[in-house]
Parts: structure tokens; sequence; C-alpha cells
């Protein structure tokens, strides 16, 4: 009876869309553990590396996948580590003291161009995090709200996008950030973003792979072609990674 029920899940696991078969023996006991779980569900868990707390069971990210590298609660980026070409980016396109590579700010500006057409004026709030600037973002978190409000809302250091070079969270002109969500800016993004290279990186509902909280704000560069991807399939980015780079 064990046995085939055992047999009925492999089944189940290899007509899933996401299916590593190097991930099978984990599918399987995750599966045997949390039984309401969808078999999708699972699937999107373990690719993620999410049978693991997170924090535990990290590694340096592989830096030879160079701007579609993979930096969440798993893989970190060195202490030391500071992207190349960064530039800085002009009081047009952004607040005070933002730097970003060059190629992501040359995607924003034939983005923000785009949104202009249409009355829709975006500008980068943050950009690239040193190391020591991404700790003392999480310390003063963790001061006022301690270590699980932090870690919903902010990366401890090492472990930021921000500190790729590759991310940035934007606001629209004006407006307040806390309300991002609700502006045309974002509507606009939600649209198009995507046909720029850039991906909404901390999705709603996808707390339990991401490990952040939804932020409306926080776009990552992938570049075009990868961008489609992510957006056709509506996947996070973690998800894409575990399947289409990390599992060729
Ligand atoms: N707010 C994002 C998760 C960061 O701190 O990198
Ligand atoms: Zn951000």
């Amino acid at each position: 009876m064990l046995e085939t029920t055992y047999n009925e899940n492999i089944k189940v696991f290899l007509s899933e869309k996401y299916f590593i078969k190097n991930n099978l023996d984990r599918y399987l006991e995750y599966y045997k553990k949390h039984k309401k779980l969808t078999p999708t569900k699972v699937v999107a868990l373990i690719n993620t590396n999410r049978d693991n707390p997170f924090y535990e069971n990290t590694r340096p990210t592989d830096m030879s996948k160079n701007e579609l590298i993979l930096v969440n609660k798993y893989n970190y980026l060195a202490e030391d580590y500071v992207p190349e070409n960064l530039v800085k980016i002009s009081s047009s396109y952004a607040y005070a003291n933002n730097n970003i590579k060059e190629e992501v700010l040359e995607a924003f500006i034939e983005m923000a161009s785009a949104s202009k057409e249409e009355d829709i004026v975006l500008i980068i709030n943050s950009s690239y995090r040193s190391f020591k600037d991404q700790d003392t973002i999480w310390k003063t978190r963790k001061a006022s709200s301690g270590t699980e409000k932090a870690d919903q809302y902010a990366a401890r250091a090492g472990f930021s996008e921000h500190q790729s070079g590759l991310s940035i969270d934007i606001a629209q002109f004006n407006s307040s950030e806390e309300d991002f969500e609700n502006t045309p800016a974002f509507s606009w993004l939600q649209n198009n973003a995507h046909k720029y290279g850039f991906i909404l990186r901390f999705k709603k509902d996808a707390e339990d792979i991401t490990g952040y909280s939804y932020e409306s704000w926080h776009y990552r560069y992938v570049g075009k072609e990868v961008a489609e991807k992510v957006f056709n399939e509506d996947i996070t980015y973690d998800e894409y990674y575990a399947y289409y780079i990390e599992n060729k």
C-alpha cells in the first residue's frame, strides 16, 4: 500500500512543469510531511531550497552568471563585493546619492523615457547599497522591530540584491513611497517593466518563497529576454533560477 502511494506520488511530480529530477526524493519527503500542499507548491518550495530554514545552508552565489546571479536568503555576495561599472545616477532619474551598474541605468532611462510619454515620472529611491549600508539598514530595523520583522523587510548584509547593483527601488516622482502600489507608476510598471529587462522581485503572496513581504517598488534587472519569460510564466526569480539556470 505504502509502495503504491509512493509510486503514485512519483507520477504526480513527474508531470509538474518545473520538475527537477535531482529533487525528486526531497519532493516526496516534503509532500509526506505537508500533505495539505499541492504538488505544484511542493516543487516550487523544494526547488528554491525551502526545506531548509532561511539563512541556513547558505552558499556564495555563482558569480559566473553575471546579471543573472541569484541573491536571496541562501545565496550571498562576498563582504568586499562591489559591482563593476557603477555609475552615479543623475538627479533627473534618482534622489540624491544613488549609484547603479551602467547597463541597469541605461535600461532604466529607456523605461523612464517610455513612461514619461504617458506622463508618468519614475524616480529611483534606492539602488546600489554596500555590504556596510545594508548591515546598518538591517540592524536599525532589528533594533526598532526585532529580528523577525527586520527579516521580513530587509536583507541581512551580503544577502541583499541591492549590493549586486542590479536592483532598484522605484517611486513615482513626488508621491510617497509607501503608497506606491496605488500609483499610476506602479500600474504602468506592472504592464511594461519586463519590456525593459526588469522584474518585480518580491511578488505578492510569494513570501514563503522569497522570504520577504510584498514590495511593489523593488525591481531587479535581468535583461529583456529573461524578464519576458519570468513575466509570462508569473514565477519568482528564485524559481526561475532554480529551473532554467541552475538545472541546465
Ligand atoms: N528590501 C530588500 C529585501 C533588501 O533589503 O534587499
Ligand atoms: Zn529594494
